[in-house]
């Protein structure tokens, strides 16, 4: 079976990479998800924060940043509980790249047009194969515009492009009221790789001590629905790759993103669940679900039901919502 995969210009062996989580805390996490199979790593985040408290301007950025900042900055560790700093992150990422043979992905995670974006080309000289640029940001000012807030991708995506040679990701949020036409001029913009999507923060209450709870949960099957959409619709329609990202829990969603048209699915929340060596059960379901169905390569089925590709795209559209809202008192619609 021919699993080979090509995201933004990087040769695969196959279409599994793993998501940027904390497996790739360690050089050991690195090679133990090597040895698992991984086709490609991109490594857990390095935080502007984190950037930041490096240069001794944290404390500023705290008092002038939006109230938007600081209520995603509860999504992530305690800044002080955070141990890896910048130059730890380039020595992992370069021991990364030198004690493995599959392209390791640096990620940057961060809100502003600022010094930090200096990390892009040092995670490069790093020796990243790529680099995935995770804009995590909440706008709460509710006097911001959607226009404002995609100015600000634009403008960190082409400081990163103007400073980097290496392929450059934008991992997305799914909301935005026009994705599809924002992932368009992301595409234009000059991103190599769209990340559809992230696992955005959702603050819970705690009722005892009436508390905002910002832990990040593991996903489920489930949130494959969103990023399918939107990977269907978008296949075919940009230069960008695309990779999935949210929801993998077995080989099924991993043929279904392959299907709307993914040129790699990610994963994270089911190798934290079930350990590195899962990878290799989701290689081998996918290599057996493409025999059984005679099928060559991985590439035969790529698209296959993407928006384009469908026989009928109305299916992805209005009509399919009225249909799915049950028959009752509209059958006469
Ligand atoms: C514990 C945990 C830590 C994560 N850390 C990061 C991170 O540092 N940077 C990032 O871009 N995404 C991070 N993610 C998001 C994942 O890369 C991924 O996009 C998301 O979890 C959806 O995929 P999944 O359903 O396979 O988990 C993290 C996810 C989890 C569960």
């Amino acid at each position: 079976m021919d699993l080979s995969s090509n995201y933004m210009g990087l040769k695969l062996k196959h279409p599994i990479v793993v998501s940027s989580c904390p497996l790739s805390e360690t050089l050991d996490g690195i090679k133990t998800l090597e040895d698992s199979g991984a086709s490609a790593i991109v490594m857990f985040s390095l935080f502007e924060e984190q950037i930041r408290r490096e240069n001794e301007a944290f404390d500023n950025l705290m008092e002038s940043a939006s109230g938007s900042f600081a209520e995603s900055s509860d999504f992530f560790p305690q800044i002080d509980d955070v141990e890896k700093g910048p130059e730890q992150y380039l020595n992992l990422l370069s021991n990364a790249v030198a004690a493995t043979d599959i392209p390791i992905v640096g990620s940057l995670n961060g809100i502003t047009n600022e010094g930090w974006i200096d990390y892009a080309k040092q995670i490069q000289q790093a020796g990243a194969s790529a680099l995935e640029l995770n804009v995590y940001y909440i706008p709460t000012d509710i006097t911001q515009s959607g226009a404002d807030v995609e100015q600000r991708y634009f403008d960190i995506l082409q400081s990163v492009k103007s400073s980097v040679s290496i392929p450059v990701a934008v991992k997305l949020s799914p909301f935005f009221s026009a994705t599809g036409h924002f992932a368009k001029r992301l595409d234009e913009a000059g991103a190599d790789g769209l990340v559809l999507f992230n696992r955005f923060f959702q603050p819970d209450f705690n009722l005892d001590t009436l508390q905002v709870d910002p832990r990040a949960h593991l996903g489920s099957a489930e949130e494959i629905r969103v990023p399918l959409l939107w990977i269907a619709v978008l296949h075919d329609q940009v230069r960008a790759s695309l990779a999935a990202s949210r929801g993998v829990q077995s080989s099924t969603e991993i043929v279904k993103y392959l299907l709307a048209g993914a040129d790699v699915v990610m994963v994270a929340s089911a190798l934290m669940r079930h350990g590195p060596q899962y990878l290799q059960v989701l290689i081998d379901e996918l290599d057996s679900w493409l025999s059984v169905r005679d099928y060559a390569s991985v590439n035969e089925i790529r698209g296959k039901m993407s928006h384009k590709h469908v026989v009928n795209p109305d299916e992805f559209e209005r009509v399919n919502y009225i249909k799915a809202l049950g028959s009752g008192g509209r059958k006469s619609l």
